[in-house]
């Protein structure tokens, strides 16, 4: 540890109460020993009031204390952390908070630009500032709704249409941010206001978005969004943020790398060896982080027109049926992805898309090219942990956590672990009930 200020140490005990032991020499051991654990520590429960969460609402984030735990556990201080599929940035932001190296790959633009800005070497000056000159550029830049052209028709309202989930004014106004972040000069500056913008664009429309896709809120046409809620919230959310880069402004700046990237190929341009690769997937249960980001996406201007979307759609791990694409199973043996196959098979008329066996074993195939990365780059003392959710169709498990702990030994992992962390709902087409389980597999070389 390079001597960190001692109000940096208060803030890291106060956002992560479960700092590793070496972290904090008067940390107990006890509170280490049960964080290592696991259980329900993986995923945030309210990040609300918690740094760096708090700058963008991601409901599938790692507790920071999750990650903590993970350093934790090697029982050494790491020298490099990798997380193949970065989310928020939860193990970037701790890693670097705990003055560790990181690299975390995203695929997801926007997501990609939420991990750089909470690890770019921003101040409060800078921000101070380049807020100064933002509002008043605001003042002077016309609406202009030809910046918005490219959206799909529902978003912005016009005559004739009976759904939007922007009013024109709302819209109007989106566009002179825009043109007015376009307008910083500074790359990390103006990625700090875009992210900032992200995090309230949701909140500022008609819809909201859950697991299952965008809906409309109810009597939205008697509640819609105005343009003072646009700047009340983006001002609050602005300043919510700041409050962390402030806090944290002196923090130990570890090297973080940020690859916007498919993690199936760019954890091959990684060379430096990590002491622990740690992530959570998406869940082979069709969930398509592509259309729960859309909104984001398309007004922040990452998606440009319908291929892009597609092509976006190509690099997220083939988890869900959104779109057709090529099919193959896992290299490596796994005696239940076998069975599970040849169940799905079986029931395939009473599946509601008929390539959903044919993705489960792609989702496997997906998993097997990070997990061969992996094993290229883990550091013989170092560990692999991976938090995984098991998902059902038609009444057939998918034993997520079993069949990656299968293919795991038969790429030669040494030791392979399996600690279920905590029962998920299933959908209510299968009664709801609390059936999946949510998992760590933990490998070592
Ligand atoms: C469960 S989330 C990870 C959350 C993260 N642990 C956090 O704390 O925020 C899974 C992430 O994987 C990303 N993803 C999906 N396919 C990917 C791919 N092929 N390469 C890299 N990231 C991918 C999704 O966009 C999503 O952000």
């Amino acid at each position: 540890m390079r001597n960190p200020p001692e109000r940096y140490l208060q803030t890291l005990r106060e956002h992560f109460a479960q700092a590793p032991q070496w972290f904090d020499a008067k940390a107990g051991a006890s509170e280490a020993a049960k964080a290592a654990s696991g259980a329900a520590l993986t995923t945030y429960q309210d990040g609300q009031d918690t740094a760096f969460q708090r700058w963008f609402h991601f409901k599938e984030a790692f507790s920071p204390e999750f990650v903590t735990a993970a350093v934790s556990s090697l029982g050494y201080r790491p020298q490099h952390v990798i997380d193949p599929f970065g989310g928020s940035g939860t193990s970037a932001i701790t890693s670097q908070l705990l003055s560790i190296d990181a690299t975390t790959v995203e695929v997801n633009p926007f997501l990609a630009d939420v991990i750089k800005a909470k690890v770019s070497p921003l101040t409060a000056d800078m921000l101070r500032s380049a807020a100064a000159d933002f509002l008043a550029r605001l003042q002077g830049t016309p609406a202009d709704l030809g910046r918005l052209a490219h959206l799909p028709s529902t978003f912005v309202e016009a005559e004739g249409k009976d759904r939007w989930i922007f009013p024109s004014d709302v819209a109007g106004r989106l566009s002179q941010y825009l043109a007015c972040i376009d307008a910083i000069e500074d790359i990390d500056v103006q990625r700090f206001f875009r992210v900032v913008l992200g995090a309230i664009l949701v909140d500022c429309s008609n819809v909201y978005v859950n697991g299952k896709g965008r809906r409309y809120r109810g009597a939205w046409k008697l509640n819609q969004p105005t343009t003072e809620k646009l700047d009340e919230h983006f001002g609050r959310q602005f300043n919510t943020s700041f409050e962390d880069v402030l806090r944290f402004e002196r923090r130990p700046r570890s090297r973080v790398a940020v690859i916007h990237g498919d993690s199936r190929t760019a954890l091959r341009q990684v060379e430096t060896p990590a002491d622990l690769i740690v992530f959570s997937p998406p869940y082979p249960n069709s969930f398509d982080y592509t259309d729960i980001y859309n909104v984001e996406l398309w007004v922040l201007g990452y998606i440009g027109c319908a291929a892009d979307n597609t092509k976006l759609r190509n690099e997220t791990l083939r988890s869900h049926v959104q779109i057709r694409r090529g099919y193959d199973a896992p290299v490596g043996e796994s005696t239940t992805l076998t069975r599970t196959l040849s169940a799905l098979q079986d029931c395939r008329a009473a599946l509601w898309d008929s390539s959903i066996p044919e993705m489960v074993g792609a989702y496997f195939r997906d998993l097997e090219l990070v997990l061969e990365q992996s094993k290229r780059l883990l550091v013989s003392t170092g560990r692999v942990m991976m938090v995984v959710g098991d998902s059902r169709y038609a009444n057939v498990r998918i034993e997520v956590a079993t069949v990656l702990a299968e293919l795991a030994r038969s790429m030669g992992f040494g030791q392979v672990t399996i600690k279920e962390v905590r029962q998920m709902r299933s959908s209510a087409q299968q009664g709801g009930e609390y059936q999946l389980a949510e998992s760590i597999v933990e490998l070592r070389a």
